[in-house]
């Protein structure tokens, strides 16, 4: 009977033998597959792991913090966060081109990833410990497309981030590899971990950036997390989490549009709902959202959140549209 019990007893005696009394490093992204590989290696070699958190500031409402608290109240893992919120704002600053939001983020994070890392090799090398394992949330369907191979060496946490130098390298620990995503949930509420932090919806590396079309600035970023947030909420209440693959909401930031808010006249921002059904992300069909739902997320946004005037639906299914709109 293969259970979640059993596949969780047996990850941690593979990761027990294969770390031996080696330190570990775990990088955290906010996404289920990060939280689920740390915590159970967390169970593993407890003692021997620190999970490195990069806050670019990118995140959904209430994301960092589940890290901070309550993946570490659940697990008792050892967790260092690198705040680089004004980093990475700094470094995107006027940019709006997508494919350049994209190369600057993932170009940020393996710096500041790097730095964090060689932060806690030199920690544990006062302490006359040697780190040489690096912690991979990489599932069934990763080593099925990626030709089945066993990496000795760099990143693959997001397809955005690239490969650690040359002198930084470890031996991954991959205690997902036989998983599918429904697998893993399953092992994360085994493994204790909250029910918003496993059952999270499919999010993008580079986060909110490529959901406010324009250059990104931390005005903007709120703006779109406070939408966003509404959203999540009612479409949870609404029960339709599991019905739908994912709903980017988008800031179209550099558009204006005029309302009557209030006592007057504004001059806002509109934002589009991309509420999709998909079973893999490379095919997608918008979903049909009832309109009472629609109506709540509207009426909320448009009172809630002062900047956006307007709440648009797109009925666009992919291809031709993309799921994210950069
Ligand atoms: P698209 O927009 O290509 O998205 O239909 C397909 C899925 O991939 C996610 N996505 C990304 N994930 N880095 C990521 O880690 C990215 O740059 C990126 N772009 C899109 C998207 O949210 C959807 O689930």
């Amino acid at each position: 009977n293969w259970t979640m019990v059993n596949i969780v007893d047996e990850q941690v005696e593979r990761i027990r033998a294969q770390v031996g009394s080696k330190q570990v490093i775990c990088g955290l992204s906010g996404g289920v597959d990060s939280a689920v590989a740390g915590a159970l290696v967390q169970r593993a070699v407890g003692e021997q792991l620190t999970c490195v958190f990069v806050d670019h500031g990118l995140l959904r409402k209430g994301e960092a913090e589940q890290v901070e608290k309550d993946f570490v109240a659940v697990t008792g893992a050892d967790l260092k966060v690198v705040d680089a919120q004004d980093r990475f704002l700094a470094a995107l600053e006027g940019v709006s081109d997508p494919e350049d939001k994209r190369k600057i983020i993932g170009r940020e994070f393996i710096r500041v990833f790097e730095q964090a890392a060689r932060e806690v090799v030199a920690e544990a090398g006062a302490a006359g410990e040697e780190v040489e394992f690096l912690v991979q949330g990489t599932l069934y369907p990763d080593v099925v497309e990626s030709g089945g191979g066993t990496g000795t060496a760099n990143i693959k946490s997001h397809h955005n981030v690239g490969g650690l130098p040359e002198d930084l390298r470890f031996t991954l620990v991959e205690p997902l590899r036989e998983l599918f995503k429904d697998e893993v949930r399953r092992v994360g509420e085994e493994l204790g971990l909250p029910a918003e932090m496993v059952w999270r919806h499919p999010f993008p590396g580079p986060g909110l950036a490529i959901r406010v079309i324009g250059a990104v600035d931390r005005h903007r970023l709120d703006v779109l997390r406070e939408a966003d947030a509404i959203a999540r909420e009612e479409l949870s209440r609404a029960g339709l989490d599991r019905d739908i693959w994912q709903c980017p909401v988008v800031l179209l930031a550099d558009v204006h549009s005029v309302g009557v808010q209030g006592d007057g006249r504004t001059y806002g921002h509109p934002v589009v709902l991309r509420p999709v059904s998909s079973e893999d992300a490379m095919t997608a069909d918008w979903s049909r959202v009832p309109y009472d739902v629609l109506a709540t997320i509207s009426n909320r946004i448009t009172n809630e959140v002062r900047e956006i005037n307007r709440v648009t639906l797109d009925v666009t299914s992919k291809p031709p549209g993309t799921i994210e709109w950069e």
